[in-house]
């Protein structure tokens, strides 16, 4: 499919998706939402793809969504196009491969909250984080209110989000937002090669893992060391044995 606000590549088994509009800051509009879920199809269709890398064309990673395109919104207009940016981003962070945000710079309102539905998030030098809604008289509408807090606590979500302040890459991996900075120059290679080490590792095994550690988040303590322990156990009957035996034979495992 020809896409008119995406790029997308492969490298090996990692797919590179950049979101592109340039001359908006690659804000998110309705043309967006419908050509991502359609990337989104043709990864799951594609079958072989392991892993995925989120990036903006330009300057900006995603500077939010689309001011002109909310501008004239009704009441209803307004609740649907939060519903399918809340939906878009619920399928990306249950995808059952790796998700990176590699931030190459404005990662503001719905690119910010875009970012957060990744599995985690490298930025480069010129990352800039934030949801400035409250200035336009608006909050955030695609889970951000949501997942900043449980991210990176009550507090740090209220102060951003109140403030509406941009905090600068080394703020964002002081309150735990980004896991990485690195140079510019560096963004794609390092998020490629943080992927690359994923991939080697059990299928299943990264399956259970993003399973247990998001569906554990959301349960009562002791519901969550279940759900752990049923996920561990299931692995005895899929990567483990294989896993096990390669390191006891000192071999790479085969999972296949
Ligand atoms: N929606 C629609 N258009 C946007 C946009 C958005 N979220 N963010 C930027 N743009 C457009 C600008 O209107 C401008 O268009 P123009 O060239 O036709 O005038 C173009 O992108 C470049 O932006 P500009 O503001 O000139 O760049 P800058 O480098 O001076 O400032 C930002 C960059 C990110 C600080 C500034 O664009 C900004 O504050 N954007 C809005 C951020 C926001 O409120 N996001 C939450 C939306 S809910």
């Amino acid at each position: 499919m020809d896409y008119t606000t995406l790029k997308t590549k492969k490298d090996g088994e990692i797919a590179i998706v950049t979101i592109s509009r340039p001359d908006s800051l690659n804000a998110l509009n309705s043309t967006f939402f419908k050509e991502f879920n359609a990337y989104l199809d043709s990864i799951d269709k594609d079958g072989n793809v392991k892993a995925l890398v989120i990036t903006g064309d330009g300057k900006a990673f995603i500077a939010g969504a689309d001011i002109a395109e909310m501008q004239n919104m009704s009441k209803d207009e307004g609740f649907q196009f939060s519903k399918t940016g809340q939906n878009t981003f619920l399928r990306l962070e249950n995808l059952n491969i790796p998700v990176i945000a590699a931030i190459n710079g404005y990662a503001l309102g719905g690119g910010c909250e875009l970012a957060l539905a990744c599995d985690f998030r490298i930025s480069n030098n010129y990352g800039k984080f934030g949801l400035p809604e409250p200035g336009l008289g608006l909050i955030p509408g695609y889970g951000g209110t949501q997942r900043l807090s449980r991210l990176s606590g009550l507090g740090n979500a209220l102060f951003l989000s109140l403030t509406g302040q941009m905090i600068d890459s080394a703020e964002a991996l002081r309150m735990g937002i980004v896991q990485k900075v690195v140079d510019a120059s560096e963004l794609l290679n390092e998020s490629l090669d943080i992927a690359k080490k994923i991939i080697v590792h059990g299928p299943n095994a990264i399956i259970a893992l993003k399973k247990v550690i998001r569906e554990g988040n959301k349960l009562d303590l002791n519901k969550a060391y279940d759900l752990e322990s049923k996920e561990f156990s299931k692995l005895f009957e899929s990567d483990g044995p294989e896993g096990m035996k390669a390191f006891l034979e000192k071999r790479k495992p085969n999972w296949n």
